[in-house]
């Protein structure tokens, strides 16, 4: 019989929060969720589904519901499989918890989506500080039906190779782009802004947050900017970036990174909450609420 997976985690220790790396590609252990575990997902999947109308995009939205997710179950990964298959040629792989870098690249790079077999506990309902089954099924999944996106995170995964060899600044230059992107991106859709940050998705204070509140910025999608500028991962973003469509990011990240890297280590890093000369700024936001410092 095959070793049962191992719930990977974070450890908590005197110097704060640590992270634990696992490089395990395992079966989803489907039978052994707990009753508990069900409703957990049940729980985050009613609440999202219901606080994303009108703020998820379109594609999140309808991608999403291609899968027949429900609240009843915690989805099967294989019969997730069959659908990602057909329409873009991914799949999704069970992992333990966070995977090292280039491992994490390597899956992006050949279309293999890592996704954590366990869901949090009840008592992390609103947060968790790494990512766990309801952040990578409902927030990643959906979109990597979209043939655009889809694409597109398969060439992050073979930057993220190149980057890897190149320099670890090269490496931070690259992960800012995720960042506000993949997991943190908001999107100018016809009837106004849309999430499809898988980040904010699977977040019900950050899902409102970034659109109501007045305190973040909201910045048109520039290249350099977004990999010049610091990010928070223990509260919300000071600052969203907006794309006006998923061409608009896959057209502007074909170009080689390798010049962009080289000019990028000549300029200083952005804090997260700056708005600088030639920002296209749609919201200038209040910055009500923020600490200080933090960003990474
Ligand atoms: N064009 C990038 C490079 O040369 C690769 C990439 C594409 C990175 C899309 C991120 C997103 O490294
Ligand atoms: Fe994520």
């Amino acid at each position: 019989m095959a070793v049962a997976p191992r719930r990977v985690e974070h450890q908590q220790t005197d110097k704060g929060y640590v992270p634990v790396y696992t490089t395990a590609v395992v079966d989803q252990p489907w039978d052994s969720y707990s009753a508990e575990d069900h409703a957990t997902w049940a729980t985050l999947f009613r609440r999202q589904r219901e606080i994303l109308q009108g703020r998820a995009s379109r594609e999140f939205i309808v991608n999403q519901q291609r899968f027949g997710m429900t609240p009843d179950a915690i989805p099967r990964f294989e019969e997730l499989n069959e659908v990602l298959a057909q329409a873009t040629g991914w799949q999704l792989v069970g992992v333990e918890g966070l995977l090292p870098e280039l491992t994490f690249f390597e899956h992006l790079a050949n279309r293999r989506f890592p996704v954590t077999w366990w869901i949090r506990r009840p008592d992390q309902i609103d947060y968790i500080a790494e990512p766990d089954m309801f952040h990578d099924l409902f927030g990643h999944v959906p979109l990597l039906l979209n043939p655009v996106f889809a694409d597109y995170m398969a060439a992050y995964g073979r930057g993220g190779v190149k980057a890897h060899a190149i320099s670890p600044e090269a490496l931070v230059n690259l992960t800012r782009l995720y960042w506000y992107t993949v997991e943190f991106g908001l999107i100018r859709e016809e009837d106004g802004l849309r999430i499809y940050g898988s980040g904010i998705v699977s977040s019900k204070g950050e899902s409102i947050h970034c659109l109501e509140s007045p305190a973040p910025n909201h910045v048109g999608f520039d290249l350099q900017r977004i990999m010049r500028t610091r990010y928070r991962i223990d509260s919300y973003q000071k600052t969203y970036f907006v794309i006006d469509s998923f061409d608009q990011l896959m057209d502007a990240t074909r170009p080689d990174f390798v010049p962009i890297y080289a000019q990028l280590a000549e300029s200083e890093s952005i804090p997260a909450g700056e708005i600088i000369a030639g920002d296209r700024v749609l919201q200038r936001g209040t910055g009500e609420g923020w600490a200080s410092d933090g960003d990474v």
